[in-house]
């Protein structure tokens, strides 16, 4: 079954299907104002932040799955047929639907009874608001007498409160009308600065802003009385549920196009200026006048929009690709990197999975997003990196999470994730490798946001590692605390009461169990500090960084070595996870991956015996899986890994999100075949033939995908907001095709299966753009760089003259 079709000329994906498995969305807005909008136009808006300031409402788990969103209705004033043009809410079996999932844009459109219509909906840049711009077309031959309605309904800002506390809210919510723009004004008489508008270019009809009149009662958004009837009822929200609704009435000639415009925005005044007249109630709005009147004008509209375009071209245009496989290049040149601008702006808050109210920016989550993200706008990465270490704690520990609005740490969940902070030095050593930017480890960075504890960034690093140092277990290898990458292997918590959270409940001291994860992670961290160090000359520094890696990367050897693969973990009682002696979970994918990645193994028989198993064990056509055996029953010592059923999420789910692990693991092996038939395994376009069972969208990742234990094996979940993102496409792009950057320059090292004759890379790296052509000459990984013409010893390209801006490498593989 084909729900669509990819086209990537003009990077979109065109779903021509209304009701596909899942609402398959897309995000509008890239830097402060954000939108989901799915192919059926539903979704919600917000500004920075997901739960504090919620523009519009939408209601999570609800049935149909998708509802709520940004419908606009057509009526036919002769035969009174009223219909959406995205499909839902009403549903009328349109001709010609289609849905364009673009880069920052989504465009619906579809034909009823010959009219014609299609909504670009999408945030200019560098604006907090968001342009719906439908254009409508009498495709009939005589004139048609129409009646368009918008519909939006207001959240009251703190999505939290307003999904709870009716009794109040019933009776907080307040709009102002003028000029035919709907200002949302809920709060503001008191601690609110900011208000929402949503304006319209034509004169109105109408105009509704009290849900339940526009509505009518016990009516839902498939039948708005003032749609059915063809009449606003102008109606002014004082409590209950404010919404905004326009009425616009057209005659459209046989033939004829009209555009209108709407605008829906988010605007903050100064606290001294929040009301005109000052001694008022009423929202001074002259800040925003001229900015609705700007947006209102088709042309700006069109210039704006095609900014976007530009943008787009720009920052995809840094890594583009040509291989002999259609599924990487479009994955690479398109979509993995726009999923990795989502998971770097979203972090893991608000999709269709995630509620926007839970989770804000993670400590982990953000530092490897920025793996799959700095090169494409390194300020920003920058930006993050210094907002994540101010939540850092003096000890060395990180806050799990952060509010995105505040830049507080969240301290219901607090700390003690100990694989946490060495996050840190992974995503400052990628910064500083793509960007060469070595100012900003000295950069002063407070611990937990407290002034006068600024240090320079370069210490929070040391703590980082120190951390991990100051936390060793009875063998030698980390302390897991609460949990480390996997949040579900809770060793210390022992949860026997429903509803305790697994992470924050502790029961056990904490002494003893102890992860081998943790302990490849902090070799691989250890010696990319050691790297750092010898960059900026500090050679005691880094000899001691190295001797931490070298010793723990011992221990591992005798500790955490099971006999064919690496052990998970030592729990509580100091019995072993993740081994033969297990009855369940006898192989974990983590350590596997974390630890051939830091090296560990690849110069004997370790690493290989590790990577065999896995593909032995935990291989599936559909991606690795986590964990096997999947565990049958709650285990108390190992937590809420075994609460989820065989073959879900971490309990032997396939984790998309690690599987890059072996991907880049497999490359240093030398295995390019078996890296990039993994690759494969979970890429979504290659998925997109058996979208039926996966399910989810076919142009992002999505965090899981049922393991074999599962009914559903091989149906997905949880797409979007995933590190699976990130790490994907660094294991693609820097080790399978293996365009690495590196402090000494551009290093070439790729991987790439036997069959391939070859591919070519365009990469701008430091202001200078690389053509970088890679040619077949034998089934092996040796390496032979011919530069401007001139043979060149090693595999890293040095950094060109100043001036010079374009680099053609040609590489040799034999
Ligand atoms: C989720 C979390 C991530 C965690 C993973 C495994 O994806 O966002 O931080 O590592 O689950 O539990
Ligand atoms: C649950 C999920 C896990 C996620 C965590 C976030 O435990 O299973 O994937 O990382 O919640 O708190």
């Amino acid at each position: 079954m084909s729900y669509g079709h990819f086209d990537d000329k003009k990077r979109e994906y065109i779903i021509t299907k209304p009701d596909t498995p899942l609402p398959w969305i897309n995000y509008i807005g890239c830097e402060e104002y954000f939108g989901i909008i799915s192919n059926t136009a539903g979704g919600y808006s917000f500004y920075r932040d997901a739960r504090l300031r919620r523009l519009t409402r939408y209601r999570y788990n609800n049935a149909p799955f998708d509802f709520g969103g940004r419908y606009i209705y057509i009526r036919d004033n002769s035969s009174r047929i009223f219909w959406s043009p995205s499909w839902q809410p009403t549903r009328h079996d349109a001709e010609n639907y289609s849905c364009r999932q673009g880069m920052g844009y989504s465009i619906i459109s579809s034909t009823f009874k010959s009219i014609r219509a299609e909504t670009l909906y999408f945030v200019p840049l560098g604006e907090n608001l968001e342009i719906w711009q439908l254009s409508i077309t009498n495709q009939s031959k005589k004139t048609r007498q129409l009646s368009v309605f918008s519909s939006i309904e207001f959240c009251l800002w703190d999505a939290q409160d307003d999904a709870t506390n009716f009794q109040r809210n019933f009776n907080t919510g307040q709009v102002e009308i003028e000029d035919g723009v709907i200002y949302h004004k809920t709060e503001y008489r008191e601690r609110r600065d900011h208000f929402a508008y949503f304006a319209c270019s034509e004169k109105l009809a109408g105009y509704d802003t009290q849900r339940d009149v526009f509505l009518g009662a016990y009516r839902g958004w498939n039948a708005p009385i003032a749609v059915e009837r063809g009449r606003s009822f102008n109606s002014v929200a004082h409590g209950w549920a404010p919404i905004g609704s326009h009425h616009v009435k057209l005659n459209l000639k046989a033939g004829e196009t009209r555009i209108i415009t709407f605008v829906l925005g988010y605007q903050e005044n100064p606290k001294d200026k929040k009301f005109d007249p000052p001694d008022s109630q009423t929202i001074n709005k002259q800040t925003v006048r001229p900015l609705i009147k700007k947006y209102l004008n088709p042309i700006t509209v069109r210039t704006a929009f095609d900014s976007l375009r530009s943008y787009w071209e720009k920052v995809l245009g840094i890594y583009q690709v040509q291989t002999p496989n259609k599924h990487t290049d479009r994955m690479v040149n398109i979509w993995n990197a726009y999923q990795c601008m989502a998971t770097f702006n979203i972090s893991r808050s608000a999709s269709f999975y995630e509620s926007g109210i839970g989770r804000g920016l993670g400590f982990r989550d953000s530092n490897q997003d920025l793996l799959g993200f700095v090169h494409m706008v390194p300020e920003r990465a920058r930006e993050r990196i210094i907002d994540l270490a101010s939540t850092q704690l003096e000890t060395g520990g990180a806050y799990h999470q952060y509010q995105p609005l505040t830049k507080r740490g969240n301290n219901d969940i607090g700390s003690d994730f100990n694989d946490d902070p060495l996050w840190l030095i992974i995503g400052v050593a990628a910064y500083l490798k793509e960007t060469g930017d070595w100012s900003i480890l000295d950069t002063p960075v407070p611990y937990d946001n407290k002034s006068g504890s600024e240090k320079p960034l370069y210490e929070h690093l040391e703590r980082s590692l120190k951390y991990t140092l100051d936390r060793l277990g009875p063998h030698g290898l980390p302390l897991i605390g609460r949990a480390d990458w996997n949040d579900c292997l809770n060793l210390n918590c022992f949860s026997d009461t429903p509803g305790q959270s697994f992470q924050t409940t502790t029961n056990k001291e904490g002494k003893v169990a102890e992860s081998v994860f943790i302990a490849g992670m902090f070799v691989f961290a250890a010696r990319e500090l050691a790297d750092i160090a010898e960059q900026r000359g500090l050679n005691t520094e880094a000899d001691s960084y190295c001797q931490a890696a070298e010793q723990m990367d011992n221990t591992v050897r005798v500790h955490g070595w099971d006999g064919e693969w690496f052990l998970r973990a030592y729990d509580d009682f100091g019995n072993k996870v993740g081994s033969k002696e297990c009855k369940e979970g006898k192989i974990f994918i983590e350590p596997q991956g974390f630890c051939v990645l830091a090296g560990i193994g690849l110069k004997d028989e370790l690493a290989k015996k590790a990577l065999d198993s896995v593909y032995k064990i935990l291989a599936t056509p559909h991606g690795i899986m986590l964990h096997q055996p999947a565990f049958s029953q709650y285990y108390l010592n190992l937590g809420e890994i075994s609460s989820y059923p065989p073959g879900y999420k971490e309990n032997s789910g396939i984790f998309c999100h690690n599987n890059p692990w072996i991907i880049i693991a497999e490359t240093m092996a030398g295995n390019g075949d078996r890296a990039f038939d993994y690759y494969l395994r979970i890429n979504p376009s290659a998925r997109e033939k058996i979208g039926k069972l996966h399910r989810c969208e076919p142009y992002v990742y999505a965090q899981m995908i049922a393991g074999k234990d599962a009914p559903a094996h091989g149906e997905a979940k949880n797409s979007w907001l995933t590190g699976t993102a990130a790490w994907n496409y660094f294991a693609i792009t820097q080790y399978i095709l293996g365009i690495r950057p590196t402090y000494k320059g551009l290093m070439i090292a790729p991987v790439i299966p036997s069959e391939w004759e070859g591919f070519s890379v365009n990469r701008i790296f430091q202001g200078v753009q690389y053509n970088v052509t890679v040619k077949r000459e034998g089934k092996g990984n040796k390496i032979e760089l011919i530069i401007d013409g001139i043979r060149h010893q090693g595999n890293i390209i040095p950094k060109p003259p100043f001036g010079v801006t374009q680099v053609a490498v040609q590489v040799l593989l034999s």
